[in-house]
């Protein structure tokens, strides 16, 4: 299936039509080049909400029923493998949420198969096109900073018993994974795009909140293929509501911490020769969900960034390449801390 040039409107489909589901459904209506034509949910009182498109509980019949060009994956962690091969094998691109998969060796089957069928597998990380998440990227990749010594990440995040008891499979160890595949996923994939990939890791883990399987506080030292260390601090249990999603970089010539309540403002920049641009950096749009606060509000960005790929071949987005690299990162840290009681 050959993408460059493509002039056509793409036909979309999505599955899952729970929390983020909802926010994919908007931001396709909003964008001309996209035609949203079906959802698909196992829980039918939440597809009959919406008019206008075709409505599916199975996702295999909507594929057969279907000539959709691009599938979009809302659903449980532990679906992500097993429905975005059902696409490929109709030969459908994909859009898969975080994370891809749970496990390293299906993300891997996953980009195989993709490019098998050569159909295109993105992931949705849209933190990365946070105006200052991109702006430190860039800082990173062109050497401004130097050798990175360290790098930061703090989720002090709050989800209460409701968040838990809205949908059956958050907090559940196979079908969610852990808070890292959830909550600080983002986080990671920052850090492994910057340090590289974590070669070593220690740390503690543990759950305080009896409802859930999965753990909610935990924290771990890592060590990056680039020499660099890291340190990733992660809970769901900060009183009330967020208090802290931050990433900070310590590089030989400077130190940057970007922060705000959803990576959207720098909290601090010193850097050698190059002072902090006075342009409005937090113009990244937060969603405030009835149960928690969230990073919804740039998957706007994500679509664009696909857009631009299909229609210059050039890659502005993030694919499945991309995505596995924090699955096997969060993967070696599981392994390699310790779960206390
Ligand atoms: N990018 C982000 O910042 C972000 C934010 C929140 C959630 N997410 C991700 O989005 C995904 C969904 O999370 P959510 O919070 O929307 O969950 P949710 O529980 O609100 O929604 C999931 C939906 O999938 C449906 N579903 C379950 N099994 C299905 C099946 N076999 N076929 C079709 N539909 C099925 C459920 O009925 C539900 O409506 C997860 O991967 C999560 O990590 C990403």
């Amino acid at each position: 299936m050959k993408l460059e040039g493509v002039s056509k409107v793409m036909r979309i489909a999505i599955v899952g039509m729970g929390h983020i589901g909802r926010r994919h459904f908007e931001m396709i209506n909003g964008i001309e080049f996209f035609q949203l034509v079906a959802i698909c949910d196992v829980d039918e009182e939440r597809i009959m909400q919406w008019r206008g498109v075709n409505q599916y509980n199975d996702i295999s019949v909507m594929l057969s029923a279907e000539d959709v060009d691009i599938v979009v994956i809302a659903t449980p962690h532990h679906l992500h493998f097993e429905q975005t091969m059902m696409c490929l094998q109709r030969r459908v691109h994909v859009i898969v949420e975080k994370p891809m998969a749970l496990k390293t060796d299906e993300a891997r089957k996953m980009i195989e198969y993709s490019r098998q069928c050569e159909c295109k597998l993105w992931v949705v990380k849209q933190n990365r096109f946070n105006t200052p998440v991109f702006a430190l990227d860039h800082l990173i990749k062109s050497g401004k900073l130097g050798k990175i010594y360290f790098i930061e990440a703090h989720v002090l995040w709050n989800r209460n018993d409701k968040y838990y008891t809205a949908s059956s499979w958050r907090g559940k160890l196979k079908e969610e994974g852990g808070a890292l595949y959830t909550h600080a996923s983002h986080f990671i994939d920052l850090m492994v795009e910057w340090g590289g990939e974590v070669v070593a890791a220690n740390g503690f883990c543990t759950r305080r909140q009896q409802m859930i399987e999965t753990e909610d506080l935990g924290s771990a030292n890592l060590v990056f293929s680039s020499g660099a260390l890291g340190s990733v601090q992660w809970t769901t249990l900060a009183h009330q509501k967020n208090f802290e999603g931050s990433i900070a970089v310590v590089g030989e010539k400077g130190t940057v911490k970007i922060g705000g309540p959803y990576l959207n403002q720098f909290d601090h920049w010193s850097v050698e020769g190059y002072p902090l641009p006075g342009i409005n950096w937090g113009e990244d749009v937060q969603d405030e969900f009835n149960l928690y606060q969230d990073f919804g509000g740039n998957h706007i960005k994500v679509y664009y960034a696909i857009l631009h790929e299909l229609i210059s071949g050039k890659k502005l987005s993030v694919d499945g390449m991309d995505g596995i690299k924090s699955i096997a990162a969060i993967e070696k840290i599981y392994s390699n801390i310790q779960t206390i009681a």
